[in-house]
């Protein structure tokens, strides 16, 4: 399995581009599974989560043509015939956002069976409102051997106000809604970015929806949509990674390619810790201006309110910070297990419930650390690269879902990071195995 290993203490500089947004992928290609025509999107991430989403819709009967090379943001999806309306549990454990598939599927063939996800890493993350939403727009839901089986005949617009709110939860009950038969009307929807970019490509393949990124969604259902062309919106969580990356080593990093409108409440916060955000067109630099940081506080919450998909990385940061920061989870339960692995480097976390107090600024020392999620695993390498000596990071593999050639970009501005292999060889048997 590899590891990073990461030499802390350079002062990383220059410039970074960002790719596409993995989170406004996913459901994009989930949106191929609505129509018989092709879907060609562009700015696709080269990361796990996309692979297997071509796994997933290819056992389906989707046909699908990843470019090469250059043109590996490039895919092409074609649902001409779905042979199979399935996502196996082999796949959904691995990548719960597969649970994207229901909604399209029910909506295009009548019937969708979809693994249950089942406990996951960071909370208990069930998919009832993905669920209930569907069964308001007229699905018969029922549940054997660790599945859901949803059926319609034909899919009926209603109204359903989602009891909290839920971002692949309002995905997929919209793109249901899209071949449902008259008006939908969703409430309380997430206003993230990527449902925004979903509808978008709704749109161009002849969806008629209206109000995407606000609470309230409606969507007159038509009879059949066409194939699209579509360019995936940057990944702000990507973006917001590396300018804290930039400013954990005090140094000055520009991110180019990126959408600055997606990422205010992480500038809002990072100026009110004393860093200077400077926003140009679709660039956007942070430095540490004058000395230390100071400690601030930070609450997640839904879009437009401070991504909990930063808040890992954001603690990490804060562990150089002078004073003390509280941070508070309100999205998941359990996502602070980042925590007990920054304390392990030196950082001094205590965490209450919901609540993080983070007391700094720590000198930092490298360690051997786990990665336990994806942006977990982003915070290690955050701390990593403040830290003294060599730290090394296990289990990568969650890093490899999200973010494209992570150690590469970082080396480009000037962090000492290297991919190792398992440092055990394995034997020979064994290679030929997984060689066959
Ligand atoms: C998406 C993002 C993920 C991000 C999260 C919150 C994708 C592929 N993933 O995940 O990176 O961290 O939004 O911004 O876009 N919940 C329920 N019932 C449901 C669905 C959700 O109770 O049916 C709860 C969850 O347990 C959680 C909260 O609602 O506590 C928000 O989850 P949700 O917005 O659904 O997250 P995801 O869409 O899975």
């Amino acid at each position: 399995m590899d590891k990073l290993v990461i030499r802390g203490g350079a002062a990383l500089r220059g410039t970074v581009r960002i790719g596409g947004a993995k989170n406004a992928a996913l459901p994009a290609m989930a949106a191929c599974l609505l129509t018989a025509d092709a879907v060609a999107l562009d700015n696709i991430p080269d990361v796990r989560d996309i692979q297997t989403t071509r796994r997933l819709l290819e056992t389906m009967g989707v046909e699908t043509d990843a470019g090469a090379g250059r043109a590996r943001h490039r895919v092409s999806l074609r649902a001409a015939e779905i042979t199979h309306a399935e996502a196996p549990y082999d796949l959904v454990k691995t990548m719960r956002a597969s649970t994207l598939v229901l909604g399209p599927l029910l909506a295009r063939t009548g019937r969708a069976r979809v693994s249950l996800p089942g406990g996951c890493a960071i909370g208990a993350r069930p998919i009832d409102l993905h669920l209930k939403g569907l069964e308001a727009l007229g699905a018969t839901i029922t549940q054997e051997h660790g599945y859901v089986l949803a059926q319609a005949e034909r899919l009926r617009g209603a109204r359903y106000a989602f009891e909290r709110i839920s971002v692949t939860g309002t995905e997929d009950v919209l793109m249901a809604a899209t071949l449902a038969e008259g008006e939908t009307r969703l409430e309380n929807c997430a206003q993230e970015p990527e449902v925004e970019d979903l509808a978008a490509l709704l749109g161009k393949m002849g969806a008629r929806i209206a109000g995407a990124g606000t609470p309230t969604i409606t969507v007159q259902g038509v009879a059949r949509l066409h194939g699209a062309e579509h360019r995936i919106i940057p990944d702000r969580i990507e973006a917001g990674t590396f300018l804290l990356a930039g400013l954990i080593t005090g140094g000055d990093l520009t991110i180019t390619h990126c959408q600055p409108a997606h990422l205010k409440a992480l500038f809002e916060r990072l100026r009110q810790a004393g860093a200077e955000v400077r926003v140009a067109g679709d660039t956007a630099r942070a430095v540490a201006g004058g000395g230390r940081l100071r400690a601030t506080a930070m609450t997640t919450a839904e879009y437009p309110g401070f991504a909990t998909d930063l808040q890992a990385q954001y603690m990490a940061l804060m562990t150089q910070a002078q004073g003390d920061a509280e941070i508070t989870e309100t999205i998941f339960e359990n996502r602070f297990m980042h925590a007990l692995e920054l304390n392990r480097m030196g950082a001094q976390i205590r965490i209450e419930g919901r609540r993080a107090l983070v007391h700094g600024p720590s000198a930092l020392s490298g360690a051997a650390v786990l990665a336990s999620d994806l942006r977990a695993s982003a915070s290690l390498v955050l701390a990593a690269l403040a830290a003294d000596g060599e730290t090394i990071i296990d289990r990568i593999y969650h890093l490899d879902r999200g973010y494209e050639r992570l150690e590469e970009k970082l080396r480009a501005v000037g962090a000492a990071v290297r991919r190792v292999g398992n440092l055990i060889p394995a034997p020979k048997h064994h290679a030929a195995a997984a060689q066959g």
